[in-house]
């Protein structure tokens, strides 16, 4: 085993973290450096993407360095280089892809060009060696709230997408709301721990609908009201909006499981991932049905470039590259027979 082991060096720059990650097929993160951009663009309130790019740009190279450095091994150590080529931000998905192009061309190593969204559906693999194809997946982030039923490493099944708004989304408004600063989510999951999540009357959107869609528009527009009316706390309505938020997954996840059919395992991924309601709730769902339910520590549930390394490392052995004028993609749906669904055409 031990001679075949690889090793694949891993380029995240999709938002506002940039990451770089030294992954091998063992499932050991070798080495891994993130630098979060928060600061810059917590006076906005959210990420700007000439910021995010130009920060990015700065950043990286010697990111790159540092690892290497980190894990005492040079490019040629290296098996492939992996970088998110999409879907994201262009400004700072080119910054990384064009890194990891040149790299690769520098050492002569394949490069792999990951979809960002790839990287999270798999990342549970990369802490769970136990976990086995299929499993459903719950892939909730500040840019994505799909359930997939994984099938294989490229084979995915879009089970249901946002008509609107992503979860993190949701979080990160409901932050500015309530005064909380970016990013939001962490910050309503504190603030709701002192609050009532059955005080301030929100509506639970989609519930009951024959599809398992989700949409959080209402939600957040019900949290701007019930903030304006100023007869709730601030604690009672984060509480109250993050029970909402969980009810609408647990009921969306119910009804994917039953058009999905029986599979053995439930996933959660992405940043709203870390969340402990979110994760206590789907616990319990999971266990309901008889599943297995597997949730990344939390430093792989937000964006890292571990995850993108380990999505080159499941792709090694299937003989995956990319050529190197692949393009930066800020739309790349994981799964493309997707129907569109209304409502839904600016999410990826
Ligand atoms: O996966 P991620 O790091 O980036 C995207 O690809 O979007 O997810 C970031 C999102 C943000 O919207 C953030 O507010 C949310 O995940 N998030 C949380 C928590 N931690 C991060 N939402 C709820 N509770 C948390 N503890
Ligand atoms: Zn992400």
């Amino acid at each position: 085993m031990g001679s075949e082991r690889k090793i694949v060096l891993g380029i995240e720059s999709s938002c506002d973290e940039t990451a770089v990650a030294l992954v091998n097929s063992e499932r050991e993160i070798v080495a891994q450096r993130i630098a979060s951009q928060e600061e810059e663009h917590a006076p906005y309130g959210g990420v700007v993407p000439e910021i995010a790019a130009r920060a990015h740009a700065e950043r990286l190279a010697p990111m790159l360095e540092a690892v290497m450095d980190d894990a005492a091994l040079t490019l040629n150590d290296v098996d492939a280089i992996a970088a998110t080529a999409g879907p994201g931000l262009i400004g700072g998905v080119m910054v990384g892809l064009v890194s990891g192009k040149a790299l690769a061309m520098a050492a002569d190593k394949p490069l792999m060009a990951i979809n960002h969204l790839e990287g999270h559906a798999l990342s549970p693999r990369l802490s769970e060696p136990e976990l086995e194809f299929p499993y459903l997946l719950l892939l909730v982030s500040g840019g994505h709230c799909q359930i997939l039923a994984v099938e294989g490493v490229g084979q995915y099944r879009r089970l249901a997408t946002t008509i609107d708004d992503a979860l993190g989304e949701a979080f990160d408004k409901t932050a500015k709301i309530l005064g909380l600063g970016f990013p939001g989510g962490p910050a309503v999951e504190k603030l709701a721990r002192e609050g009532d999540p059955r005080a301030v009357p929100l509506p639970r959107p989609m519930k009951g609908s024959k599809e398992p869609h989700f949409s959080f528009a209402g939600l957040k527009s019900a949290v701007l009201r019930a903030a304006e009316s100023g007869e709730y706390n601030p604690a009672d309505i984060a509480a109250s909006f993050q029970q909402a938020a969980v009810e609408c997954l647990v009921d969306r996840l119910g009804l994917a499981l039953r058009k999905s059919g029986p599979l053995p395992a439930m996933v959660v991924a992405g940043g709203v991932a870390a969340n402990q309601t979110v994760r206590a709730a789907l616990e319990t769902l999971a266990a309901q049905h008889g599943m297995r339910f597997v949730a990344p520590p939390l430093a792989l549930c937000t964006d890292n470039a571990a995850m993108i390394a380990w999505a080159g490392c499941e792709r090694l052995p299937l003989g995956q590259s990319d050529p190197l004028d692949i393009k930066a993609r800020p739309r790349w749906p994981l799964d493309p027979d997707a129907e569109t669904v209304r409502g839904a055409g600016v999410k990826a």
